[in-house]
């Protein structure tokens, strides 16, 4: 299989990690249920293909992402592999009693710097999120898990158009405030553009937020994820969320489709010289094999042409 010609460019890098999401964020949006054992075998070929961390599922309500009611079986049935991380989606208190039930060591909340997608997405205000958020995280923290915060809606939003970066910095530093180890700013309907990311980061620096503790999480609906990525890793970060084949979409947003590939974004970081770890010809496999049990190709560029 082809491989990109390693060419570094100045100020990035020399390793990232890849936040992989396709089991959960990839998956949350199919309308046919797909099986739990498929599920399982999906996240043992990304392990296998060399992701270190796999977003699992989520314990959300079974009635608001039916898909990801088998979150409990999913679990029981997963091959761990030393190493890798599989972190989970809890809103709430019930969400994380039911991830501790099941032994989870990483978990992510997961707010919204606006109104209307807080609303449509956690039946709450933001501030009403956040109150929602603190004893998980509290509780976690206290069981010894690692949590992530999640971000959503930091480059616009789809009822309420373009939201202001000083409102996504201060409700991102309150999820931080709580006790988050990381947050991952999410371009849930991918409408960002590389100086809006550059502008974002800084101003996050500016409120003293290290770099190190933000992830991006773009959604590739404009065809923008890797430009923004780009911009992010020259601001600093090393963190990258994506999803293999180009899977998902959140089904509370309105527009949001699938999240960058992991193929797409392995084939910018290895060609930049960036280690990742991920043998790219068995994810582009993986993720060939997936779009034939979802019964329609991957979106990912790369794995089209890795296939062809
Ligand atoms: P609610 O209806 O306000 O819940 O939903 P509630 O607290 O009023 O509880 C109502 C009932 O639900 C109770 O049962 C609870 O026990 C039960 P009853 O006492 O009436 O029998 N319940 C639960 N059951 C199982 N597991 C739970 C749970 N919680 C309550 N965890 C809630 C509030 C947060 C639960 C709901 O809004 C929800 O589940 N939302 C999840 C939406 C979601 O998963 N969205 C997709 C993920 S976010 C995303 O994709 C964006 C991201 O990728 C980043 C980006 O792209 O920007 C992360
Ligand atoms: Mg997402």
């Amino acid at each position: 299989m082809r491989a990109p010609q390693h060419v570094p460019a100045d100020n990035l890098p020399s390793h990232v990690t890849i936040y992989e999401v396709g089991p959960r964020d990839g998956l949350q949006n199919e309308s046919t249920t797909v099986a739990v054992q498929v599920k399982a075998e999906f996240i043992g070929r990304l392990a296998a293909a060399g992701l270190r961390v796999i977003e699992a599922t989520s314990f959300v309500h079974p009635k608001w992402v039916p898909q990801l009611a088998d979150a409990e079986e999913l679990l029981d049935r997963l091959d761990r592999v030393e190493g890798v991380r599989y972190p989970v989606l809890v809103p709430n208190e019930r969400g994380l009693d039911r991830a501790l039930d099941k032994g989870v060591t990483d978990i992510a909340i997961f707010g919204s710097a606006t109104e209307t997608f807080a609303q449509r997405n956690l039946n709450r205000s933001v501030d009403e999120s956040i109150e929602m958020f603190a004893p998980v995280v509290a509780r976690a923290r206290e069981s010894g898990l690692d949590v992530r915060g999640y971000l959503s809606m930091c480059f616009g939003d789809p009822w309420e158009g373009d939201v202001p970066i000083e409102q996504v910095v201060s409700v991102g530093a309150r999820l931080l405030d709580l006790g988050c180890s990381q947050l991952s700013l999410g371009d849930t309907i991918g409408v960002g553009t590389p100086g809006h990311v550059t502008a974002l980061l800084g101003a996050f620096a500016a409120a003293g937020v290290d770099t190190e503790s933000l992830a991006v999480h773009f959604h590739d609906t404009y065809g923008q994820a890797l430009a923004n990525t780009l911009a992010a890793l020259q601001a600093g970060v090393t963190t990258v969320d994506a999803s293999a084949g180009g899977l998902g979409g959140c089904p509370y947003a309105k527009n949001a489709t699938g999240n960058l590939a992991t193929e797409d974004l392995v084939w910018m970081l290895h060609g930049l010289g960036i280690e990742t770890g991920v043998d790219l010809p068995a994810l582009v496999e993986t993720s060939v094999w997936m779009a034939g049990e979802l019964g329609r190709p991957s979106p990912s560029n790369v794995v089209k042409a890795l296939s062809a």
